[in-house]
């Protein structure tokens, strides 16, 4: 398999930034070509993940690099309301050991694509306490292990091998009205205890844990997750990042949280938290991604 880029299975940077753009009207893919090879000069931080959308990518890459089933994030809509679809043509994550680093990483990596591609979405993120949602519930428990999880995100070969796709979401926590509910029923409503993680051993129906095991004739579908929290005292919430081979993967758990699946059973984190963004992403091989900016 080609190399994925590393910074997927990168653990313990606590500042990130997640930075989303969009392509400049006009703009030659020389244009982008000599913008992404200014963002390699800049000599970034410790771990930097590029995704293309959809567009994007087909327009730069040679038709091996372009995996089956890339598309722009698919909507979904179901007993619990409509997800917002924002596309966008690219994605940087950047992350260090602090907010200083990732602050100057971010301002120069958004000069060096300027030429070609326009910033629309901005979000600082950063581990809270010892990996938890900002709901104080541990986020990623059920992760695949990480001997496993190239397996998980990564193609395995065929089109785009060593890339992964990625889901991009930023949610919007109402804490004041999840932190009303008594603690026994946060976790009924996220389905795990919240000092230690461990699984109710009876599910509510509509607790996120139900809604998000998605059992096949292959057994339970896995996606390799990578979400921190964002924001501030009075706006914040999860900047949700997940990896997989397969963005049907994302579909089936998209649906299935939106009330759309076959049962029409809503996620009850809905009640606690609304997607302001989403988008999918291709997250090239290194050698795809080093073929195309050298050209
Ligand atoms: C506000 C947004 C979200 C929050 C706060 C959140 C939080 C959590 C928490 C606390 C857990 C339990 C511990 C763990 O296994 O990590 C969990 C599990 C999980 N979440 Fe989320 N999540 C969110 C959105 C999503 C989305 C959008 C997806 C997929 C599209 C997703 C997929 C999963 C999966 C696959 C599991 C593991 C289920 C299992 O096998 O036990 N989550 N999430």
């Amino acid at each position: 398999m080609a190399t994925p880029q590393p910074g997927i299975f990168v653990r313990g940077l606590r500042a990130q930034a997640h930075l989303e753009f969009d392509l400049r009207p006009g703009v030659t893919v020389a244009a982008i070509r000599a913008a992404f090879g200014q963002l390699q000069e800049v000599g970034l931080v410790q771990s930097a993940v590029a995704g293309f959308g959809d567009r994007l990518w087909r327009l730069l890459a040679a038709a091996d690099a372009v995996p089956l089933g890339l598309a722009p994030l698919a909507r979904v809509q179901g007993t619990g309301g409509d997800m917002p679809v924002h596309q966008h043509d690219a994605w940087l994550w950047l992350a260090d050991r602090g907010p200083d680093v990732v602050f100057d990483a971010a301002r120069l990596a958004v000069a060096a694509l300027a030429p070609a591609l326009t910033l629309v979405e901005d979000t600082p993120g950063f581990v809270y306490r010892d990996g938890r949602d900002l709901t104080g519930f541990i986020d990623g428990s059920e992760n695949p292990a990480p001997d496993a999880a190239v397996a998980v995100a990564c193609i395995a070969d065929g089109p785009g091998a060593g890339g992964a796709f990625a889901l991009v979401q930023r949610w919007r926590h109402n804490l004041t009205r999840f932190q009303a509910l008594a603690q026994d029923e946060q976790e009924r409503a996220i389905g795990r205890t919240k000092p230690d993680s461990v699984q109710l051993p009876e599910l509510p129906a509509n607790s996120h844990v139900a809604r998000m095991v998605v059992a096949t004739p292959d057994g339970e579908l896995a996606i390799w997750r990578r979400s921190v929290p964002w924001g501030k005292a009075t706006a914040n919430g999860l900047q949700f990042v997940a990896f997989s081979a397969d963005p049907q993967r994302f579909t089936a758990m998209l649906e299935r949280m939106f009330g759309a699946a076959p049962d029409g059973v809503a996620d009850r984190l809905l009640e606690f938290s609304t997607p302001e963004t989403g988008a999918l992403y291709f997250v090239p091989s290194t050698e795809a991604l080093l073929r195309w900016v050298r050209g």
